[in-house]
């Protein structure tokens, strides 16, 4: 019997376990068996498996994060960790391999597709929503969900004690949870990276707002904004293994900012970890669902060096270098539709 073995890199996110549970139900219904590999690539590393049969993903579909672990760990970081790979991957006897991730494990995906591993397919991650290639990624549903209620909670102490909120929401380089967060709890302003803060008209806004009577004011900005002005920038830069920055910081600043400037009283939350966990939506769980079902049929075809996308309602099969070969940012008539309703 053929092995799909399967991996889960990168932050966790909810509907991954749905994806789990549908490649191993898919792979059980056409007489393959599944392995699980623990914590990323660094499972492939150091041979950390899972036999994954239908007991073992019995009840998971609701849950958030991975049965299986994650990591950051980059198999380019050091010359013997891919060494390790490429050994393993025949010593366990896997066949095809199903990389679930975002930008960075299907990056390092498809580079051992041209160097010789062959037998892989994609599952796209992450809840910022910045993959290009397909139209939504599972995990930003529920994450913009989560943001979307924490806003709400937000507004009515910003009301009562008529204050301007300042809320910082996850999502890297690319805008997507702010902009959709933030037109669903109704912001006042909403800043992403996509374009650089121009803290005069973010005060003038906020201005304006009052001037017409309003006590109060929600702020939504998105870790990775930044100020136009560089002076405002205070950030001290850590990296992950990938090299990416670790953002956050940007509401701190900007609060700090907004109430020099204004006067009224500001306070920040910074949602954090809490957009990125928990229970999927139905949404998530529904196109994980169809994302792991698919990937299963793209490894019977051979349809290998594919990544499984949504395109217009529609589950498709794209090159997998498509998915990393440029960040997805905010659509303009998106945020525009989004400035209407700003002050
Ligand atoms: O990519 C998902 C994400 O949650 C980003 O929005 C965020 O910048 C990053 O991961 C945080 O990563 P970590 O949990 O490793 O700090």
């Amino acid at each position: 019997m053929a092995t799909i073995g399967i991996l889960t890199g990168g932050g966790d996110c909810p509907g991954l376990n749905p994806v789990i549970r549908a490649v191993v139900r898919k792979a059980y219904n056409e007489g393959y068996e599944v392995l699980g590999i623990k914590n990323g690539w660094k499972g492939l590393i150091e041979k950390d498996t899972q036999k994954l049969d239908l007991k073992a993903i019995s009840g998971i579909l609701p849950k958030g994060g991975t049965i299986l672990g994650t990591s950051r760990t980059n198999p380019y970081k050091k010359e013997e960790d891919l060494v390790k790979i490429k050994q393993n991957f025949k010593e366990l006897g896997i066949d095809a391999l199903i990389a679930v991730g975002g930008e960075d494990t299907l990056g390092a995906a498809s580079k051992l597709i041209k160097e010789g591993i062959t037998n892989i397919v994609g599952v796209p991650k992450t809840i910022d929503n910045d993959l290009s290639a397909t139209d939504y990624t599972f995990g930003f549903d529920t994450a913009i969900n989560t943001a979307t209620e924490c806003i709400d909670r937000l507004h009515t102490t910003a009301e009562s004690h008529h204050r301007i909120m300042v809320v910082e929401v996850m999502g890297r380089h690319a805008g997507w949870i702010a902009t959709e967060a933030g037109i669903a709890g109704g912001a006042d302003v909403i800043l992403i990276p996509e374009i650089p803060i121009d803290i005069d008209e973010v005060c003038k806004i906020i201005k304006s707002r009052h001037a017409r009577g309003k006590t109060f004011s929600i702020i939504v900005v998105a870790e990775g904004a930044q100020f136009k002005d560089k002076s405002l920038v205070l950030q001290e830069e850590k990296l992950d293994a990938f090299g990416h920055v670790r953002l956050g910081g940007i509401g701190d600043a900007l609060g700090q900012e907004i109430e020099k400037r204004t006067g009224y009283e500001t306070r920040v939350s910074v949602l954090g970890h809490i957009q990125r966990g928990g229970t999927p939506t139905a949404f998530d769980r529904v196109l994980g669902t169809r994302f792991g079902v698919k990937a299963v049929e793209l490894v019977k075809n051979r349809q290998f060096g594919k990544m499984v996308a949504l395109s217009g309602g529609k589950i498709i099969a794209v090159p997998l270098e498509s998915a990393v070969a440029s960040l997805k940012t905010v659509d303009m008539e998106l945020y525009n539709i989004a400035k209407e309703f700003f002050g």
